[in-house]
């Protein structure tokens, strides 16, 4: 039976994956999803009401007004949490891809011209409905993979026009897809042709007249940079980051990605929101975030595809910091939105257990892009966003190598993905 709009619950759930929590998880936290075995789920009007065992949840409760989904043999989690993309974006760079796989490094082909300016150019001459239509397909897509929330950044524009229509659009399709967007100002992504002999005058100019204007028209709630060797330095990536804090936008670092520069370090000084690669982050700079709280947002995919060194994510659990992961989904480092390949990489070669995975990818993944009140679990008074698998366990994300899992999508209490064969038993 159809329910009034936004009111739906989701019953008998072989394992109900709560993720429970208000702020992000570290250390042994990590590990406790708090399930509960044969549990429901009640949301109403959009968001959660209820939570516990069937029979708990449901005595005395009139379901009438309510879609029922029984999800008898199957898992229900949180929506996934997607905190570090780049998603919006002109053109594609499958030719670069094929010269990696003959041996030119991504930092040699960026040095080259080529890379993150080449997507520049495309993303410059893209009309904003283009890029409407090309970022509907790919939320699309994601939502899929049971991502609810995901964080997009600018950064294909390097001028304060083409920021600005990349904010803007970003904008307009949070507006009109259930995927909700966190929007990061990412101006500091490369350092433009004619800025290459004076990285600092380009940093003016974001601090002056970019910076300023995405603040005042709240067009992003963070503000992130690619510190590294050859594009900004940590000196650059502070005067820029701490202008933007004294503006009101919290802070993200692309750090430590291909050098160890410090950019761990960095993110710490700062109390930046999230630092995120870290795959050659230093032992020092790691516990100064765990210090700090910074959460370390892990992206195995992009490791994978440069084929780089895993970031050492089972070092900074131990000492304490707060692990999120996510897709970087991107046209160059990592072409791919697929949630369970993150989770079979991060498994399989980054020592982490499905447990700490599964945290990472919700309520970690929250706290990231600074929403761990509002999502990223199952608890009372969160958005009601929740997957079911076809499966009854987390345990077969990792285990279904990069193959969605996910059956049915529910977003704000209602159900927008459903690739169930509607054959039951
Ligand atoms: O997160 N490192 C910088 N930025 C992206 C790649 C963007 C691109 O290649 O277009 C990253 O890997
Ligand atoms: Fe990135």
């Amino acid at each position: 039976m159809p329910g009034v709009k936004g009111n739906i619950i989701i019953r008998n759930a072989a394992e109900l994956v709560t993720c429970s929590g208000f702020e992000a998880k570290k250390g042994r936290a990590m590990s406790d999803l708090g399930i509960i075995r044969d549990g429901a789920v009640v949301i109403e009007k959009g968001f959660i009401t209820r939570v516990g065992k069937t029979d708990d949840v449901l005595a005395g409760f009139n379901p009438s007004g309510f879609a029922v989904i029984d999800a008898s043999d199957k898992a229900v989690l949180p929506g996934f949490v997607d905190s570090h993309t780049h998603f919006l974006f002109g053109g594609f760079r499958a030719e670069e891809f094929s010269w990696r796989l003959k041996g030119m490094s991504y930092m040699e082909i960026m040095s080259r011209g080529g890379g993150i300016a080449s997507t520049v150019e495309a993303t410059r001459k893209a009309r904003p409905h283009e890029l409407m239509t090309l970022g509907r397909r790919r939320l699309d897509s994601m939502l899929a993979f049971g991502v609810t929330t995901v964080e997009g950044k600018s950064g294909y524009g390097l001028d304060a026009q083409c920021e600005v229509k990349q904010l803007e659009v970003m904008g307009n399709l949070d507006a009109i897809h259930p995927v909700d967007i966190a929007r990061t100002f990412l101006g500091a992504h490369a350092v433009p042709e004619a800025c290459r002999h004076n990285p600092d005058s380009f940093i003016d100019y974001l601090m002056g007249e970019v910076l300023p204007t995405v603040a005042e028209r709240k067009l992003a709630e963070f503000c992130d940079v690619f510190c590294e060797k050859g594009v900004f330095s940590v000196d650059q990536s502070r005067r820029l980051l701490q202008k933007a804090l004294s503006l009101g936008l919290e802070v993200k670092v692309h750090a430590d990605e291909m050098t160890q520069l410090g950019g761990a370090e960095l993110a710490a000084e700062l109390k930046a929101l999230s630092a995120d690669h870290l795959l050659h982050a230093s032992h020092e700079g790691i516990r100064q975030m765990a210090e700090a709280g910074v959460v370390a947002t892990l992206l195995p995919g992009t490791a994978f595809s440069l084929k780089e060194p895993y970031a050492p994510a089972r070092v900074m659990i131990d000492e304490g910091c707060p692990v999120a992961l996510a897709t970087d989904f991107n046209p160059g480092s990592c072409f791919s939105e697929s949630v369970p390949l993150m989770f079979a990489l991060a498994t399989l070669y980054m020592g982490m257990t499905p447990e700490e995975a599964v945290t990472a990818f919700t309520i970690n993944g929250a706290a990231a892009i600074g929403r761990a009140d509002r999502i990223g679990s199952l608890d009372v008074g969160k958005m009601g966003d929740a997957v079911l698998l076809e499966f009854p366990s987390y345990l077969f994300i990792p285990y279904h190598i990069g193959v969605n899992s996910v059956e049915k999508v529910v977003k704000k209490g209602e159900i927008v993905i459903d690739r169930s064969s509607g054959i039951e038993g």
